[in-house]
């Protein structure tokens, strides 16, 4: 395994002269090309390259180093990890802080009150520009609303939003008030909704009456209003509603508009300090099972590590920057990368409420010109898009502001890396693949530009103070040039302290087999040099557009329609999402007689849509007599996957019924 000081150790990094070096000029690394660090970026290299060191000579000091410049602690903390209680962490946990005021009022304490925090552009056009003053101050008004409306440290709040500045504004009110919120997707179904509400116990939902997606509101409220006939939500007592769409919604006794209370809330708030491991916010995530996980992250540690990451691994200047992540706050990316980390670093950031194509197809672009948007960071499927529309459209604006491109969310194709260097980059701009999860809370395995060779397609090197290493089935580490499992060898600040109300759960899936390591679930090759390349995920889980799914959750929610009595649902290869969902079900009797398939599976389709939510609608439901099972019943996904990937399919002779798969394969 290379440590992170070799794997930075490589000819290509002290060639400051390579600033532009276009595809053609990369050196050829086993086949494949990378590129030395931009000329741009070199003189940050230096202090980067110390960063490695002074992880490597003394991890935990490192990082409370970080912590301590990085973040305003009311209680300076004296100890840095307390890892007793594996795998259950504490970081800097005698010391006590206020995650909002860090984000917030110590920039405007510092003179940058007047700095652009938010430029907003909804998907219609309209904008609105908020500084630093501004949002500490609707942090402190919504902080006392909420505060009237009987929240209180440790409550859970859900917030099912548009991306709109008032979701940013209710995350960090709830912060501030030492309460836990848990954002759902504004996607996901009021049935995903209502389990969300019901794990968490949450006591409050802040929601809007619509959000504009693609041209139209799409309501939100009516959801909230159908999760609340369910089961298991008594526990809600106040829906706060933002007006957004201005669609008609229904009003219920427990609904208050977010502009009257806030109206009536006092405009000043001060922010009480809350210890370190304060819970800050509960993020539901898919796992191998049919049911959520709600990912547990806490205050201090999650702070400093998506403040330290987005700091270095974008090469962050908060005086001249703007910054734009395009996840939504439905996602840890969001969490991380447009809240906490870019607000913490006290930078001015671009959010946008609608879609890359509406009104037409280069409005990203437009975005950036208009803006002057410097560092971009997104999915390799938005990029695989992008590259399907044309490079006309991107080439038709200025995109010269940049100088930085980040790709998160899915391993991104080498043909997609170049493609958004070239015609988005210019040939200037570094692209940094980062690797992280929703557990990990902040990237872990990334180029740092300026630092780094980059290999297009490779997350190659942890960053400093993480030690992100590839083992085999025993939990040894692998050679270079071999594959294996990603594992976390050490804690880290931001990793998940648990999953909520089920710690036995945590313990499992994570660290259960390997021992002492954190087991991320993802396969890896180290190539000759030590670099990480991702592979893919190694269990039941499914990247949807860089979106998790799991086959478990897909599969529940088909055998719960009438006409299903067995599915079975496989993540194929897909050109533009990464992966796309494929669906076998088996049809009860009644069910099947003189079926019209094709109507069937499209109803089976919109059915699993209904029920988790559009991103989780199948590409594909083939109706089949059967599915492929040994004999002891178990279902070779496996086969699936290659009758779904158009490969010829593997060995069939363990299955109890060996003509199945010729059957199935006809019927793709
Ligand atoms: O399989 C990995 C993939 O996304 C999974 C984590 O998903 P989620 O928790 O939703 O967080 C996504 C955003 C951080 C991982 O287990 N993944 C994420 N980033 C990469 C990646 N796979 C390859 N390369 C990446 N850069």
């Amino acid at each position: 395994m290379t440590t992170p000081t070799e794997a930075h150790a490589r000819p290509g990094r002290s060639d400051a002269s390579g600033s532009t070096a276009p595809s053609g000029d990369g050196s050829v690394d086993g086949g494949r090309t990378s590129y030395p660090p931009s000329a741009a970026f070199v003189a940050g290299a230096v202090a980067h390259e110390d960063l490695h060191h002074a992880a490597e000579a003394d991890r935990l000091q490192f990082w409370a180093d970080q912590s301590r410049e990085l973040l305003d602690w009311r209680t300076p903390f004296t100890r840095t990890l307390d890892f007793d209680d594996a795998p259950f962490a504490k970081w800097f946990d005698d010391g006590t802080l206020n995650v909002a005021e860090n984000c917030l009022d110590r920039h405007v304490r510092n003179g940058l009150g007047d700095r652009v925090a938010i430029h907003f552009e909804g998907e219609p056009g309209d904008t609105r520009t908020i500084t630093y003053a501004e949002l500490t101050a609707d942090v402190q008004r919504a902080a006392n609303m909420l505060s009237d409306l009987g929240v209180v440290a440790g409550d859970r709040v859900v917030v099912y939003m548009p991306l709109i500045p008032e979701a940013v504004v209710a995350m960090l009110a709830v912060a501030r008030l030492g309460a836990i919120h848990s954002v759902v997707f504004g996607g996901f179904s009021a049935e995903s909704l209502r389990a969300r509400i019901e794990d968490a116990g949450a006591k409050l939902v802040v929601t809007a009456d619509g959000g504009w997606r693609k041209g139209a509101v799409a309501p939100l409220k009516p959801a909230v209003d159908e999760a609340l006939e369910g089961e298991g939500t008594d526990s809600i007592e106040h829906v706060l509603v933002v007006r957004r769409g201005g669609n008609d919604v229904t009003w219920n006794e427990r609904d208050l508009w977010w502009h009257d209370e806030m109206a009536k809330a006092a405009p000043e708030h001060e922010a009480r300090a809350f210890p370190s491991e304060q819970p800050l916010f509960i993020l539901y995530t898919s796992g191998t099972t049919g049911k959520p996980k709600g990912i547990v992250h806490t205050s201090g540690g999650y702070l400093t590590q998506a403040a330290f990451t987005h700091r270095n691994v974008f090469d962050m200047h908060p005086e001249t920057d703007v910054y734009w992540c395009t996840a939504d706050i439905g996602w840890i990316t969001g969490h991380s990368y447009v809240v906490y980390g870019p607000l913490a670093n006290g930078v001015t950031q671009v959010l946008y409420e609608g879609t890359p194509d509406v009104p037409e197809p280069g409005r990203w672009w437009d975005l950036v010109d208009k803006y002057g948007v410097t560092v971009l960071y997104t999915a390799p499927t938005a990029v695989r898009s992008a590259m399907k529309a044309g490079r006309q459209i991107p080439d038709a604006r200025d995109l010269s502001s940049l100088r930085l491109l980040g790709s998160v969310g899915e391993p991104i194709n080498p043909e997609a890396w170049h493609w958004f260097r070239q015609v988005i980059g210019h040939d200037r701009t570094p692209v940094v693949d980062t690797w992280w999860q929703t557990e990990t809370g902040a990237i872990m395995v990334s180029a740092l530009p300026g630092v780094t060779q980059l290999k297009p397609g490779a997350a190659q090197c942890p960053i400093p103070g993480i030690l992100a290493e590839v083992v085999d089935e025993d939990g040894n580490r692998v050679e270079p040039g071999a594959s294996g499992l990603l594992t976390i060898a050490e804690p880290w600040p931001s990793m998940a302290r648990g999953i909520w109300h089920d710690p036995d759960r945590f313990i499992e899936t994570y660290w259960s087999k390997f021992p002492g390591r954190y087991f991320a679930g993802d396969g890896a090759r180290l190539d000759g040099e030590g670099d990480i390349w991702l592979l893919g995920r190694v269990d039941d889980v499914m990247n949807v557009s860089g979106h998790r799914l799991s086959t478990a959750e897909i599969e529940s929610a088909l055998v719960e329609h009438d006409g299903v009595a067995e599915a079975a649902v496989v993540g194929a290869d897909d050109k533009t999402t990464g992966q796309a969902i494929v669906a076998f079900v088996i049809l009860t009797a009644a069910a099947a007689d003189g079926v019209d398939r094709a109507a069937v599976s499209e109803e089976l389709r919109q059915f699993v849509g209904q029920r988790i939510g559009a991103i989780a609608r199948p590409r594909q439901v083939v109706i089949v007599p059967e599915l492929p099972k040994t004999r002891s019943g178990k279902i070779m996904r496996r086969l699936l996957r290659d009758a779904a990937e158009g490969r010829t399919v593997g060995d069939t002779t363990t299955l109890a019924d060996g003509g199945i798969m010729a059957q199935i394969t006809e019927l793709m």
